[in-house]
């Protein structure tokens, strides 16, 4: 059995946080081997309530200086509350602000909008040391090439193993991986891939069409919402790497059985913002696959979500695999885990292999790749 607690610091006080934060409590005291709603009751000895916030960053003046379980209900915040008594936690500090910011979400109304506080950044390292943290958690708004990789750093000197939920490329990116191993450290990364979002299910429509012999002519993935995510991702610029992020989760399905994607075939990722729908996501998948004798199948499906508390329930196991993972020596991008929790692992996997890894991890066994991984192991590279 675990024998502490788990000790997270996190960047970004929005709606993923606030519903990852009101989990930890809602989930404190739950027991038994199936708990609804989340995934794993037992990771190597840990449940959902033995996480602990011990550090916190944001740069809203809304959030900056207060105790996180106050911030997490601030504007532009509109997570739905199903768990209004929470811990007071840590003050939010103010991180530094680099291109965390778009003038787009500046210039938008407060409800709905990002404001920057007058304040001067902490030391991050600094704080993280003296947090004595885990794991650092990284929610930043999606554009944040510069922030993130400040913070991957801030994370590797301090010793500290990094949980990258953002479209931005760091367990992915062999030269990113390469630091962590060198540091002795693991990470998960990269871009969240919710508990029953658009990007699993599309995954699991594509591995069936395969699986059953069809060819997928066209795959479409459209999504829409109203919180600061969407707004955020109106600016064009900022969305580039979302939409790889998204595509990429098709595309590994066609690449893991060498199946050609055709020219033209695809299209998944954040269409548009509709204020009204707040935290409510809804994705329109449409697939037309060919069958028996070239016949024609169409799919159509809606799914309609909860977009921040969604993307909790795999965020709640993915923290208790890297803490275990660390506990076993294991250094670099977890392959399994990553492909389980995130749209863009290092290693995409068809969704029962990733399955099995984090099971295995679960009852802290070292499967055969992960054994490579074991710090100290004559191989521990990244292949
Ligand atoms: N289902 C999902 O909601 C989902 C799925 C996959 C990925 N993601 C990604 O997770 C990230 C977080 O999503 P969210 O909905 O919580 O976003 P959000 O807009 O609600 O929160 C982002 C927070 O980051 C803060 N911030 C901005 N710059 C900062 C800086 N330099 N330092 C510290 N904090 C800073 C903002 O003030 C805000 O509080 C986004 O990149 C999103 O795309 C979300």
């Amino acid at each position: 059995m675990a024998q502490e607690r788990i000790r997270v610091a996190v960047i970004g006080i929005g709606n993923c946080f606030s519903s990852l934060y009101q989990g930890f409590e809602y989930y404190r005291n739950s027991a038994g081997e199936h708990i609804p709603g989340v995934m794993h009751s037992d990771i190597g000895g840990y449940r959902a309530g033995d996480i602990e916030i011990v550090a916190a960053f944001d740069v809203d003046p809304r959030k900056v200086g207060r105790r996180v379980g106050e911030a997490i209900f601030s504007a532009p915040n509109c997570a739905r509350v199903f768990q209004p008594e929470v811990p007071d936690g840590p003050v939010v500090q103010m991180g530094p602000v680099l291109d965390g910011v778009s003038d787009h979400m500046l210039q938008q109304p407060e409800e709905i909008g990002f404001r920057v506080a007058d304040a001067a950044p902490v030391d991050v390292v600094r704080v993280l040391r003296e947090s004595r943290a885990d794991i650092l958690l990284n929610y930043l708004p999606v554009g944040s090439q510069e922030a993130t990789e400040y913070y991957a750093q801030c994370a590797i000197d301090a010793g500290v193993a990094f949980l990258n939920c953002i479209p931005v490329f760091i367990a992915s990116n062999p030269v990113w991986e390469q630091k962590f191993i060198d540091a002795g450290l693991p990470l998960i990364g990269d871009d969240m891939r919710s508990q029953v979002g658009a990007s699993v299910l599309s995954q699991v429509l594509q591995e069936l069409a395969f699986d059953r012999g069809a060819e997928v002519e066209f795959h479409q993935q459209i999504n829409i919402g109203g919180n600061t995510d969407f707004n955020n991702m109106m600016v064009q610029t900022r969305l580039e790497s979302k939409k790889k992020s998204k595509e990429n989760v098709i595309r590994s399905q066609n690449d893991i059985r060498n199946i050609p994607v055709p020219k033209d075939s695809l299209f998944a990722g954040p269409s548009t913002f509709i204020p009204y729908l707040r935290d409510n996501k809804v994705a329109y998948l449409n697939l037309r696959l060919k069958g028996f004798g070239g016949a024609p199948i169409t799919m159509d499906v809606k799914l309609s979500v909860q977009d921040s508390e969604n993307s909790a329930g795999v965020v709640i196991d993915a923290i208790r695999y890297l803490k275990v993972a660390r506990e076993l020596g294991v250094v670099g991008a977890l392959r399994g885990p990553s492909a389980w929790t995130q749209k863009t692992p290092p290693e995409q996997m068809m969704y029962a292999d990733a399955k099995f890894e984090c099971e295995a991890l679960a009852r802290r066994e070292l499967t055969s790749s992960v054994r490579r991984q074991v710090r100290g192991a004559e191989d521990a590279t990244a292949s």
